[in-house]
């Protein structure tokens, strides 16, 4: 079975692909240099799959140690690029770290995939490509707006790289994923998301205020265009998606791209409010998540939700898990965290 280079693979989104990838057959290989992510992560893939994955502490940034990585792991048929930093506030006070970082590694990709005989990349991207819409759900041909942050504005620049690196050898391929909320953990509770210090994204917040980790979970604004006031995103099961880069990988190794670079959303077609999930979240894992509402953030977008059309008629992919389950799945994984915390 084809060997499948996951950049990121012991990531949060990264090591569910990585499930996903091995329960179908691929031989995985992982580059991760850990500064999101952490090594105990391969045993909780191991503990899925029955396969610890190849693993190669490599900063993709470092152009020699990637060479030598492919030297050593030859016939890699794919890349799925997610290693990246990713906290927007982040970004916006140190845009120079995002540039590098984000820039650097997928050009030092890009320069390596014809070195190595790799013709297949499929990247990363986000939602927030998209600012905020003028029509909902979006669609990939919505138009591109003007980043709100640094982190943002690497994802479109990326996404650039690639359109203007691609077409220049015809045998080169690529897949754009833009995601929207990832949330939720492998049904096993072995892999999850692991946030380094205060989480930023919603759902750690509530699962680990839930816990008692955080007094109480801020809600940034209630006095949005929306219907009770509160922010409105696309969550989407990380399993589900993870699922998404395995059809995308199938799809380029079959031969069955339509052009040079395809790009798909990636949500479930439902926009849910920051009040609809804490409420939710309450109801199915019967515990209280203590809030307030403070100030809107700064940048937040007010309302975006996916048409998975284009992915559903292209891909024949589907977002299949139900928010409950998925909030059930976030529960049940800061369940185990605190366990294990409890045994060390
Ligand atoms: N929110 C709170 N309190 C918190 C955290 C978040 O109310 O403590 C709200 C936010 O205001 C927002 C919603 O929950 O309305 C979701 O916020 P997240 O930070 O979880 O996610 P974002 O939609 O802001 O960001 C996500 C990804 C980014 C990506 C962006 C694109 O994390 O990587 O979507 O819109 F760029």
């Amino acid at each position: 079975m084809a060997k499948i280079l996951v950049t990121g693979g012991a990531g949060y989104i990264g090591s569910h692909t990585v499930v996903e990838l091995q329960k179908v057959g691929f031989e995985v290989v992982i580059v991760d240099n850990l500064s999101n992510s952490n090594i105990e992560v391969l045993s909780g893939i191991e503990k899925i799959t029955g396969i610890r994955p190849a693993f190669e502490n490599i900063d993709c940034v470092d152009y020699v140690s990637m060479d030598r990585m492919f030297d050593k792991y030859q016939n890699i048929s794919a890349i799925i690029h997610f290693a990246a930093s990713k906290a927007v506030g982040e970004s916006v006070e140190k845009p120079l770290l995002y540039y590098r970082n984000n820039l650097v590694s997928l050009i030092n990709l890009l320069q390596l995939m014809p070195i190595h005989k790799i013709n297949n990349i499929v990247f990363s991207s986000s939602c927030t490509v998209y600012g905020q819409p003028d029509i909902l759900p979006v669609t990939e041909d919505a138009p591109i707006k003007t980043a709100l942050s640094p982190y943002g504005n690497t994802k479109q620049i990326c996404e650039e790289i690639i359109c203007d690196t691609i077409h220049t050898n015809p045998c080169y391929k690529s897949i754009i994923l833009r995601y929207f909320n990832p949330i939720g953990a492998h049904p096993s509770a072995e892999i999850g998301e692991l946030p380094n210090g205060v989480p930023n994204n919603l759902l750690p917040f509530v699962t680990q205020t839930a816990i008692g980790l955080r007094k109480q979970l801020n809600v940034f604004g209630n006095d949005y265009d929306t219907p009770d006031g509160s922010c409105i995103r696309d969550y989407i099961h990380v399993v589900d998606l993870a699922k998404a880069h395995v059809i995308a990988v199938q799809r380029m190794l079959n031969q069955r791209t339509k052009s040079d670079v395809e790009t798909f959303n990636l949500g479930t077609g439902r926009g849910l409010s920051v009040l609809e999930v804490i409420e939710t979240f309450e109801k199915v894992n019967g515990v209280k998540v203590p809030y307030r509402i403070v100030d809107r953030r700064e940048g937040d977008i007010e309302k975006v939700w996916a048409d998975p059309t284009y992915a559903n008629e292209v891909l024949g992919w589907t977002a299949v898990e139900t928010v409950e389950e998925t909030l059930r799945s976030a529960w049940a994984w800061e369940l185990n965290l605190a366990e294990r915390a409890k045994a060390e």
